[in-house]
């Protein structure tokens, strides 16, 4: 067996924390011949809930599970992590302001992030899940300027896992048979879940549903109007069917996110979507962290440049990248970071 990986997940007394822990410490995120070291970041009123889940982590008697900690100490949390998984966020409340959401968060990631320049190992990858993800994710990097910027991503492989889903769902296929959708943009109702270089069991989709659709302009009809909105809004569908949020499959994109970013993957499974930071990519401006299609080789994630965009996707991207250069500014000018 491989040395111990330590891994930090902020939240761990929260649901999709539940969810997580028993997934990573089965093997499911680095393999079965990795153990892995838990640590369990909470506030204090969440620190017991956090110490149940490790009372049955050690009933579950993983091989690969070498140690769970639990602590309200960003300083102990971070030491030595190799993965920093940050789930724990405030959640909007009735009344809040967008400027109070995004306030209340930078009171969180920005000590974070610092505490992971501080004191995590020099390998730490950081993956946000906690929203609004892509500027917690954005301001976790802010304060970590000495960290390299490819070690902060956020998580939109729940929603890239959705559009797949649909997708498998509107042709009868397994989801295997779905290759390359992409999720651009922000973490929310403006992402724009792109199928312009999907396939199908190795067919592009455009062609497939101009088929099924009976011509072009419905295709991009029921794409606009049900397509983009259902895997935007699936969150909202989960909620008023299960009443309770999306759990089990968040947890499932974080572990697919972390495996692809830290195992690599095989590029003929073809790409994934991710938050990274922008470089000025596609036109996103530069220190966004955006979403993007990225391949990984096991070293970072990188993106795949070199696309074509029509107008209509065009439109959608500066859309949702707008938000991000609003949130953006919302946090400067709070002089949050
Ligand atoms: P939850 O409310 O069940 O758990 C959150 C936990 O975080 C709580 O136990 C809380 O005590 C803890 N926490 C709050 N502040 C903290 C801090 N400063 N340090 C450490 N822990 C802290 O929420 P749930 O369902 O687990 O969701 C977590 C986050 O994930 C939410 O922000 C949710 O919106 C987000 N999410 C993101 C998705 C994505 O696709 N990026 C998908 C689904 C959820």
């Amino acid at each position: 067996m491989d040395a111990a990986t330590t891994v930090t997940i902020t939240g761990a007394g929260g649901q999709i924390g539940y969810a997580l822990l028993f997934r990573i410490a089965a093997g499911d995120m680095l393999g079965p011949d990795r153990p892995v070291k838990l640590r369990l970041l909470e506030i204090p009123q969440g620190v017991r809930s956090a110490e149940g889940a490790a009372l049955e982590l050690q009933d579950a008697a993983f091989p690969t599970l070498a140690g769970v900690e639990v602590t309200a100490d960003p300083a102990q949390a971070f030491a030595g992590a190799n993965i920093a998984l940050l789930v724990g966020a405030r959640p909007r409340t009735a009344g809040m302001e967008r400027s109070d959401l995004l306030a209340a968060n930078a009171g969180i990631f920005g000590p974070q992030g610092a505490a992971i320049q501080e004191h995590a190992a020099s390998d730490v990858r950081v993956v946000v899940v906690g929203n609004p993800a892509n500027t917690n994710a954005l301001i976790a990097r802010a304060s970590a300027p000495d960290l390299p910027d490819d070690r902060f991503t956020s998580m939109s492989r729940l929603d890239h896992n959705r559009a797949i889903g649909q997708l498998a769902a509107t042709f009868d296929v397994g989801a295997g048979a779905v290759r390359n959708p992409i999720i651009w943009g922000n973490h929310s109702a403006s992402q724009f879940a792109d199928v312009a270089h999907a396939t199908v069991s190795g067919r592009p989709v455009m062609p497939m549903l101009t088929e099924r659709m009976a011509g072009y302009d419905t295709a991009l009809a029921w794409l606009d109007d049900e397509f983009v909105p259902r895997v935007a809004k699936r969150g909202a569908e989960i909620i008023e069917v299960r009443g309770s949020s999306s759990v089990a499959s968040a947890a499932s994109a974080a572990i697919d996110h972390t495996r692809d970013w830290v195992l690599g993957r095989d590029p003929a499974a073809g790409w994934v979507s991710a938050g990274v930071v922008s470089h000025g990519e596609y036109g996103v401006p530069e220190g966004l962290v955006s979403s993007f299609p990225v391949t990984s080789d096991g070293s970072g994630y990188r993106i795949v440049e070199g696309l074509a965009l029509d107008a209509r996707a065009r439109y959608r991207i500066d859309v949702s990248v707008a938000e991000l250069v609003a949130e953006r500014e919302a946090v400067h000018s709070l002089g949050l970071i």
